[in-house]
């Protein structure tokens, strides 16, 4: 690679290209033994506009890490757990097994266990979210990481929205309409996507006719049809309902899979 199209680190050091996880719209991730680092993207040669914009970015996720883990040493359960939060980058502790979407397309199904475990830890990651007010808004396999032993943890809060404290989640839309209920519809997809290993690529956004920068919930004819054996069939109808865990959000998800869980064993 030629020297001006090598990327800068926060220190003004190259990256070198073996380390680069991931390069995305203006950010970069990168591995650094058992650590990964998001920062902006820094060509040498970049206007300081473009660089001031792509590190804007950073600023604001670091913004929601801030509510979501106030302390680096207490990670959250179902969420990355964030080491850092060092000039404009992000340390994460570095997710070895990937992202779910590259799992679920390159392995076999998992078994049924393993599914329900899965829903959980994504589950109380998005309850931990929402209980500290926050809107994920982008709730995708892609953002969803395995460590070493299959455990799933939450990442990427660059579309995330930091409502006030207090404020009754249930009842509240941000900016672009998203809401508990848009994450917890998305939430229902990654399910589907354990369930049946298909990747939908169903938006927020896909308006039909309408402003593509406006969220809307999904009305139930866009989302997929799930076959009547598959065991998470109730749990996932009732993510694309909106409203449809009522006043517990996330919680209500828990519960049905307690319930699950005690009608196998009994
Ligand atoms: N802690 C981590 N451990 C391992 N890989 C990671 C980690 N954080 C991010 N990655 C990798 O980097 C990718 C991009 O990270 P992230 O989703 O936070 O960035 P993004 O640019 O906002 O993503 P998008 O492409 O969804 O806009 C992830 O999909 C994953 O492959
Ligand atoms: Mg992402």
């Amino acid at each position: 690679m030629n020297a001006l199209h090598h990327f800068i680190d926060d220190e003004g050091h190259y990256i070198k290209s073996h380390t680069i996880l991931h390069t995305g719209n203006g950010v970069v991730v990168v591995q650094r033994e058992d650590v990964a680092i998001k920062m902006a993207i820094v060509y040498k040669n970049d206007m300081l506009e473009k660089v001031e914009e792509n590190r804007s970015k950073i600023r604001r996720e670091q913004d929601v890490w801030r509510r979501i883990q106030p302390n680096f040493e207490s990670p959250v359960e179902g969420i990355v757990h964030c080491l850092d939060l060092p000039g404009d980058t992000i340390e994460m502790r570095y997710m070895s097994g990937g992202t779910l979407s590259k799992w679920l397309k390159s392995r076999a199904r998992p078994s049924i266990d393993l599914q329900r475990e899965w829903f959980r830890q994504l589950t109380i990651g998005v309850h931990n979210l929402h209980q500290r007010r926050i809107i994920h808004s982008d709730i995708l396999s892609r953002n969803v990481l395995l460590d070493g032993s299959l455990n799933l943890a939450i990442c990427d809060f660059g579309a995330s929205s930091i409502m006030p404290i207090g404020t009754i989640m249930a009842d509240t839309v941000d900016e672009y309409n998203c809401s508990i209920w848009t994450d917890i519809c998305q939430l229902g997809l990654v399910f589907y996507e354990i369930v049946t290993g298909r990747e939908t690529g169903i938006s927020l956004y896909y308006n039909s006719g309408g402003d593509n920068s406006v969220a809307r919930f999904p009305p139930r004819d866009v989302l997929p049809v799930v076959g009547k054996r598959i065991w998470a069939r109730d749990i996932i109808e009732t993510c694309w309902r909106e409203r449809g865990y009522g006043a517990a959000g996330a919680a209500g998800i828990l519960a049905k899979l307690d319930k699950f869980q005690g009608r196998r064993h009994r």
